[in-house]
């Protein structure tokens, strides 16, 4: 079976309504999302705060696709357990956030998750090819982690160009996280990512009691990543 590297959009939902996450996440997929991107932020690893285990516990009956959750959290390793109960599909790490990063791995996916390795922009690729096998996905953050809203860093399109090489036909996704726009995004799907997180520009404009305007700017990203792979 050939591995699935075609586009596919993961809104996140830290750019929605606070209030009415449960419609929000079903007019997202209603709308054609292929995964949720759901970021937790401990305020000590990165200047915000969002979700415990028992909210994204409460997103989880809402998401029909992928629950993918991206922790920027540190330490990472003690929660683990706890967001993999929590119902995640997939669980990112950050390789800044822990000691062992091989170890964090482990303990994804010996609780039953697919693990993740995300990687702030001013990280190299100096300290992953002994941690390729445990990899499910990697996340190049795109923005210094923390809010959405920012602007694309373009240096990363580099980082990506190299990391695709490096995995080569190992069935890993490479996911791109923050700034991504109907311009940005085929810069990052001609790089070979096939994961692409999009908060502001999926949700500006829409709403519950407009969800057409988010299903227009997925197939916009959608379309325009799509035809640059
Ligand atoms: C930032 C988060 C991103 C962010 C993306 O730390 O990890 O997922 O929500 O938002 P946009 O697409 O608006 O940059
Ligand atoms: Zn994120």
């Amino acid at each position: 079976m050939t591995f699935d590297r075609s586009i596919k959009i993961a809104p996140s939902i830290l750019s929605a309504d606070f209030a009415n996450f449960g419609q929000e996440i079903r007019a997202i997929e209603d709308q054609g999302c292929d995964w949720v991107h759901v970021d937790v932020m401990d305020g000590h690893f990165v200047p915000n705060l969002t979700f415990g285990p028992p909210a994204v516990a409460a997103f989880r009956p809402h998401v029909k696709t992928v629950m993918d959750v991206h922790l920027m959290i540190a330490p990472v390793d003690q929660y683990i357990d706890a967001y993999a109960a929590a119902g995640a599909d997939y669980i990112s790490a950050h390789l800044e956030a822990t000691t062992h990063p091989h170890r964090t791995l482990q303990a994804i996916r010996s609780a039953g998750v697919k693990s993740g390795l995300a990687l702030n922009p001013g990280t190299g690729l100096g300290d992953i090819e002994y941690l390729l096998d445990m990899i499910d996905m990697f996340v190049v953050m795109t923005v210094n982690p923390g809010f959405g809203g920012q602007k694309f860093i373009h240096s990363q399109i580099d980082k990506v160009k190299k990391l695709r090489s490096l995995i080569g036909d190992r069935p890993i996704h490479i996911e791109i996280d923050g700034g991504i726009t109907t311009e940005t995004a085929p810069l990052m799907a001609a790089a070979g990512a096939d994961v692409l997180v999009a908060g502001s520009a999926v949700f500006t404009g829409g709403s519950v009691d407009k969800p057409e305007v988010y299903g227009k700017n997925i197939r916009a990203i959608r379309d325009a990543a799509s035809a640059a792979q």
